[in-house]
């Protein structure tokens, strides 16, 4: 508790996003992945597999984006270093010792960076007045080089979590959030897809709620029932072994890893 407390107050973040909670949820992330280190093993081993599969196949050189970088646990980071002349770091908000970690590598920059850019407005916004329309080419936004690969890891489902959080707490229906929420994940999707290099996207499509005897007692959509891309890998992801969320409950996550991001599944 002393140490998320601590942690807390030197998270980096811009004012709006930390207002709206990201410097918060980081911490608590943070903290959920060194209670759960052992269940998201395996989790952390496939997005990195994964990763490691498409650098083999990129042409050395050039510079790779990596959206959603947060605690740098399921990314290869001294392969990406290796393979490219410039690997940029991209989170809404990040921790001192991952920007430690980050300094060994010259060639590797954390970028505080929206993926969606809704932080400010969102934050602005008030019941009443139209929602901030989630703009697909706001991930162009972090560089003006061109990159020859682009990493969108474990981000997906996370971007729509606090700004449905703000809606929610300002009275917002249901429907109205899950409507917003899916024009969220649309936006990023057609982000990559509009992207003019190789894109490699890890993602939970599902989320599965069992009992103490395993048995699923709920599955919904983690991406508000959009359909993922074909994907080419899928695993799960044992995001809260029984006791995490209460002693009669486990969720585990259904991950996709997808490159061609043409099709739907
Ligand atoms: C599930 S975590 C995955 C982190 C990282 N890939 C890892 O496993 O260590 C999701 C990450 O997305 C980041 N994130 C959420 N919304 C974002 C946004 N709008 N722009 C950039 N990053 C965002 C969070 O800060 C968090 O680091």
């Amino acid at each position: 508790m002393l140490a998320e407390l601590l942690l807390s107050m030197t998270v980096r973040c811009e004012p709006a996003a930390r207002r709206l909670g990201y410097g918060r949820a980081q911490v608590g992330l943070w903290s959920r992945s060194r209670r759960c280190a052992k269940a998201w093993a395996p989790h952390h081993a496939e997005t990195r597999a994964f990763v490691e599969s498409l650098l083999a196949g990129q042409p050395q050189g050039g510079t790779a984006w990596v959206l959603g970088a947060g605690l740098l646990d399921d990314l290869p980071l001294a392969a990406l270093a290796a393979k490219f002349d410039r690997v940029l770091m991209a989170d809404i908000a990040w921790l001192p010792m991952q920007l430690w970690r980050l300094k060994r590598y010259p060639n590797v920059e954390a970028r505080l960076f929206d993926v969606s850019g809704l932080a400010p407005m969102m934050l602005e916004w008030r019941v009443g007045k139209p929602l901030p329309e989630p703009q697909p080419a706001a991930l162009l936004g972090l560089d003006v080089d061109k990159p020859g690969l682009v990493l969108s890891l474990n981000l997906l489902s996370q971007l729509p979590l606090l700004p449905l959080e703000k809606l929610e707490r300002a009275g917002q229906s249901f429907a109205t959030r899950q409507a917003y929420g899916r024009r969220i994940v649309a936006a990023h999707l057609a982000g990559l897809r509009q992207l003019d290099c190789r894109v490699g996207l890890v993602s939970e499509q599902r989320r599965i709620f069992r009992n103490r005897a395993g048995e699923v007692v709920m599955s919904e959509s983690a991406l508000f029932d959009i359909t993922p891309p074909v994907a080419e890998k899928e695993w799960g992801w044992n995001l809260a072994p029984l006791g995490e969320i209460d002693n009669q409950t486990a969720l585990e996550l259904r991950v996709f890893a997808s490159s061609d991001l043409s099709v739907s599944a």
